[in-house]
């Protein structure tokens, strides 16, 4: 029998971890960090991952957190369960929740798509994917992960009027996730707040000269 592997949505990247990042993983890691482990399907209780009863965001591909931190640090009535592949990101995450003494805010390193079968349905206020890899060569847009068997998977952890919140710099991709997100039977689109702050990959974008998209839909 051939293994099936899933289809990888994020490059392999290097990166270094500086002092501040490797420090801030050897104090901070046990409190606040979980491991994403293909194939893992036990059941992750996100009350008890926080310690409290309130409403959770799940934000795909982090980055180096900058956004994340100051997303959470003026959200303090929401958790934010924030997954990144890319070592150095979590290393600087990390950092910020020590520097800024946040503590709603949980890392996960490791394929988010493979930790959001752990979470159960309904369990989402939010869910924010900014600026994913655009793939942009059609041999490789199956790897995108705004596609329809993700969003579909994404819309049913949201609970009734959560919001799958996307953002690109990408128009072909921005044209693309509209057709997705549109094309799913139990989202409608709405208004996407002003709330977001630029990030990293945002800001390179829009020195390139693209255009910011944003697209919000809420769960029916
Ligand atoms: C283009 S970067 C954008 C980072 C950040 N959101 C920003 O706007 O600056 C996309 C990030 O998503 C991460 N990523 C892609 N697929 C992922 C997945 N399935 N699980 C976790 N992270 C993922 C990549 O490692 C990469 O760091």
């Amino acid at each position: 029998m051939t293994e099936t592997r899933p289809i990888r949505t994020f490059h392999p990247r290097r990166g270094r971890m500086g002092a501040r990042h490797a420090d801030a993983m050897a104090e901070l890691w046990p409190a606040y960090g979980l491991t994403v482990l293909d194939g893992d399907r036990t059941p992750l209780d996100l009350d008890e991952l926080f310690g409290r009863t309130a409403p959770k965001v799940l934000e795909i591909g982090f980055g180096m957190g900058d956004t994340t931190a100051a997303m959470a640090a003026a959200d303090p009535g929401r958790d934010y369960l924030a997954a990144e592949v890319h070592t150095p990101g979590i290393g600087n995450l990390l950092a910020l929740i020590g520097e800024q003494a946040l503590t709603n805010i949980r890392v996960a390193h490791g394929d988010a798509m493979e930790l959001v079968h752990r979470l159960a349905p309904a369990s989402l206020d939010a869910v924010h994917v900014f600026f994913p890899d655009p793939w942009p060569k059609a041999r490789h847009h199956k790897r995108r992960l705004i596609q329809p068997g993700n969003v579909r998977l994404l819309r049913q952890r949201l609970r009734a009027g959560g919001v799958l919140h996307c953002a690109t710099d990408w128009p072909h991709y921005a044209d693309a996730m509209a057709r997705v997100l549109d094309a799913d039977p139990g989202l409608r689109r709405t208004v996407a707040g002003s709330g977001r702050p630029e990030t990293k990959f945002e800001k390179r974008g829009v020195r390139a000269g693209r255009p910011i998209t944003d697209l919000a839909f809420r769960r029916e």
